[in-house]
């Protein structure tokens, strides 16, 4: 059995992809530890409650500085012996040292094609640069801000007359694909980074999309 902990801080629908994944029997020898949140109104914790997942608030506020915070948050994880920490929203710059902690076991999803549109108002930004493709990307996590080795990719396009909502749901849709995937990849000891890259054991490595370029 492999342990996850999900860290949010909203709404939890990557988290709740997970855990319907998981409830249609997709990500075997997978448990759910524990989902933690940095705000104690982030509405993904209900969701877990009711999933019988064990929960916990770090109120970052709480903590004085950024430091003090991650290495709360740190001791945490490791409180739920977890193999991975699944990133799903959580809205918080990482430490250096955190991230170091975590090497190689962190995981993040972000909503654009990385290495475009880093940060955040992803969506209207990829609009106002009139991209045609644009789309969402699980990485390993580095000291750099969504930034770090690409797991897994998923394309979509931007459609005449879309505005920011409706290009983040057509995002979100393929969020809640490919995240589930690379855990299940590394739940199954498929992902392994190597020289800064990351191999998928049984992938294709003749070049073509990972996943489906979908139109
Ligand atoms: C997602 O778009 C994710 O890519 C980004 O923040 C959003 C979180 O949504 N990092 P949710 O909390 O998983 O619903």
């Amino acid at each position: 059995m492999k342990r996850i902990v999900i860290l949010i801080s909203g709404r939890g629908s990557n988290m709740e992809a997970m855990i319907r994944a998981r409830d249609r029997g997709e990500l075997p020898g997978l448990e759910i530890a524990a989902v933690l949140a940095n705000r104690p109104d982030a509405r993904g914790l209900e969701t877990a409650a009711a999933a019988g997942i064990a929960t916990q608030v770090l109120d970052h506020k709480a903590f004085a500085d950024r430091e003090a915070f991650d290495a709360a948050l740190g001791e945490a994880i490791d409180g739920f012996q977890a193999d991975l920490v699944v990133l799903a929203g959580f809205m918080r710059v990482l430490t250096a040292g955190f991230v170091r902690r975590f090497e190689g076991r962190l995981l993040n999803i972000h909503p654009s094609l990385l290495p475009a549109f880093p940060g955040l108002h992803t969506h209207q930004r990829a609009l106002d640069e009139g991209v045609r493709i644009h789309g969402c990307t699980v990485h390993f996590v580095t000291p750099a801000l969504d930034h770090g080795p690409v797991v897994i990719q998923a394309a979509v396009p931007v459609l005449e007359g879309d505005d920011e909502a409706a290009l983040a749901a057509r995002v979100l849709a393929q969020e809640h694909v490919i995240y589930p995937r690379a855990v299940r990849w590394f739940v199954e000891g498929r992902l392994h980074l190597e020289n800064g890259r990351v191999r998928v054991d049984g992938q294709q490595q003749d070049g073509t999309l990972q996943a489906p370029l979908l139109a």
